[in-house]
């Protein structure tokens, strides 16, 4: 089976970190997300996987310099310029040649869903298109579904305004398409799946979910970025977890670190204290420097601190500096 895999977003919300990365490029568990996305996506049956690319292309086909995945066979698809969601579905799917049923997925998802069990659903309801379902307590930053008992949605409202949401089941981003989606969606132009072809899809009856309890997160903020992460050390996946350090981390010991991810090339020095972090490939710490709930991809100078607060590839912390609840280099 086919998947359409979404990566051409600008990943505005983890600037500075996605100047230089795009998002589903960043590491989760010292591996990119995308691949492990893909890795589930082929625990659940997809074959072969469609990169709906626009932004930043080149590190996705560096990574993958053989066209494949583990045993998936990648296809990349490249946007003359930004489609949006449901543009960049019908390009993708039409680059490839799907013509039968097929995955979607947002590539910023980390999520345990078995794929295998959502397109059983999907074939069960003789749907058009199922949507993976997730029940959370504030859905207004999401596309919220108003779900019938037989299965049907009733109605899908994308970031509906705080207290109209019409359910507190969101749309997770993993879907199952007929082919006859890509139909409904107007060719060359931006569409949006959320906005412009899912209403349609409910109004005319077809549109299901299936909704689990599984693991899941939208690692496309900091936050929820940096909980993907510290959640693989904790043991809350049910098939993935990670080693705090990856090899070729540089850890003095005489540094404290707990609860972090220390990517290769990364330098933390001694008498360091870094806590519920993420030191990215290539980030350094220096000595004596505080690190706390923070994403490090720069350098942090010594003796410095730096509370909740994302430091960019070109990103440094002055020796002495404090730094709190911000973003290094600034974001305009
Ligand atoms: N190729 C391409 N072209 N990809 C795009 C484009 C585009 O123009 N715009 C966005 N994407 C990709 C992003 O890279 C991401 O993987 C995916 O589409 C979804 O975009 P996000 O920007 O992450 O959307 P969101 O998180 O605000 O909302 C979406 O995900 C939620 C669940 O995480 C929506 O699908 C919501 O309905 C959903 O609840
Ligand atoms: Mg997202």
């Amino acid at each position: 089976m086919h998947a359409v895999v979404l990566v051409g977003g600008f990943g505005t919300r983890l600037r500075p970190l996605t100047n230089t990365i795009p998002k589903p490029m960043l590491p989760v568990g010292h591996e990119p997300m995308i691949a492990r996305l893909i890795g589930r996506l082929a625990r659940g049956g997809v074959t072969d996987v469609v990169l709906a690319l626009g932004f930043k292309p080149e590190p996705f086909m560096e990574a993958f310099p053989d066209g494949r995945c583990g045993d998936v066979v990648l296809h990349y698809a490249v946007e003359p310029e930004p489609l949006d969601t449901g543009g960049a579905i019908r390009f993708a799917a039409l680059h490839a040649g799907i013509d039968d049923t097929f995955v979607v997925a947002n590539g910023d998802v980390m999520t345990d869903l078995d794929v295998a069990g959502l397109v059983a659903a999907h074939r069960r309801h003789g749907a058009e298109a199922t949507l993976h379902l997730i029940g959370v307590d504030d859905p207004s930053a999401f596309g919220v579904v108003d779900l019938a008992d037989d299965g049907s949605v009733r109605q899908f409202v994308e970031k509906p305004a705080r207290g109209t949401e019409p359910s507190n089941l969101i749309n997770a981003g993993t879907y199952v398409f007929e082919a006859s989606v890509l139909d409904r969606i107007p060719a060359e132009q931006r569409v949006s799946i959320e906005r412009d072809v899912f209403p349609l899809v409910a109004d005319a009856g077809r549109l299901f979910g299936y909704s689990t309890d599984d693991y899941w997160i939208d690692a496309g903020v900091p936050d929820f970025y940096r909980a993907a992460n510290l959640d693989l050390l904790s043991g809350k996946r049910a098939h993935e977890s990670a080693e705090a350090f990856a090899p070729g981390a540089i850890v003095d010991p005489q540094a404290t670190v707990s609860n972090t991810l220390v990517g290769a090339g990364a330098r933390i020095a001694a008498g360091t204290t870094v806590v519920d972090s993420v030191i990215l490939p290539g980030a350094v710490i220096e000595e004596r420097a505080q690190v706390e709930s923070s994403l490090v991809m720069g350098r942090v100078g010594a003796d410095a601190t730096v509370i909740e607060s994302i430091i960019g590839a070109d990103g440094v912390v002055a020796a002495d500096d404090h730094l709190a609840y911000s973003t290094l280099p600034d974001l305009d």
